[in-house]
């Protein structure tokens, strides 16, 4: 019964979505908090691509997003920009307490051409070995054009919202 309801519509939208930045900055717990709401310590470093589809329900209506998780270590950047293909939405990550992995957002912007795309600060519960304001972030975002908001996989903060502001703008 449940399956001839799915042919029949019931996962009419799905969305893929890229989680791209520097390795390190938290973009598998993001995406673990938000599917699983799960948070791991000692998480390795991804390697190549991993995805999860994970189905939100926006305005009554369910949508699925195929989220992919790209390494962001140097080494896989040929094979993790070939998945760039297709994503209607990204969240481009920084970490807030690493100035290095805000510096290379413009770089990730450049390689993609997604409708939505928001620009997350990460480890905002990190706040007393801060290393790039709000104010910062704020303002690389408005000259881009895009969503911007201060995360954190380790508190939960802003995570869901985070994933759902880019699929609404999507829907
Ligand atoms: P790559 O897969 O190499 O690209 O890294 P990644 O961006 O997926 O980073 P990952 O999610 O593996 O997290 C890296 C480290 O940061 C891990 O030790 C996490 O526990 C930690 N971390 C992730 N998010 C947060 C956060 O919001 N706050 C704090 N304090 N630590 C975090
Ligand atoms: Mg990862």
């Amino acid at each position: 019964m449940g399956g001839r309801e799915e042919e029949e519509g019931g996962e009419e939208y799905l969305f893929k979505i890229v989680l791209i930045g520097e390795s390190a900055v938290g973009k598998s717990n993001l995406l673990s908090r938000f599917a699983r709401n799960e948070f791991d310590n000692n998480s390795k470093a991804t390697i190549g691509v991993e995805f999860q589809t994970q189905v939100v329900e926006i305005d009554g209506k369910e949508i699925k997003a195929q989220i992919w998780d790209t390494a962001g270590q140097e080494r896989f950047r040929a094979v993790t920009s070939a998945y760039y293909r297709g994503a209607v939405g990204a969240l481009i990550v920084y970490d807030i307490t690493r100035r290095s992995s805000f510096d290379s957002i413009k770089r990730w912007l450049d390689e993609l051409s997604t409708v939505a795309r928001m620009v997350v600060g990460n480890k905002c519960d990190l706040e007393n070995i801060r290393d790039v304001s709000v104010e910062e972030g704020k303002s690389l975002a408005e000259e881009e054009d895009l969503f911007f908001m201060e995360t954190s996989a380790l508190e939960s903060t802003n995570v869901q919202t985070a994933f759902e502001v880019v699929i609404r703008e999507i829907y």
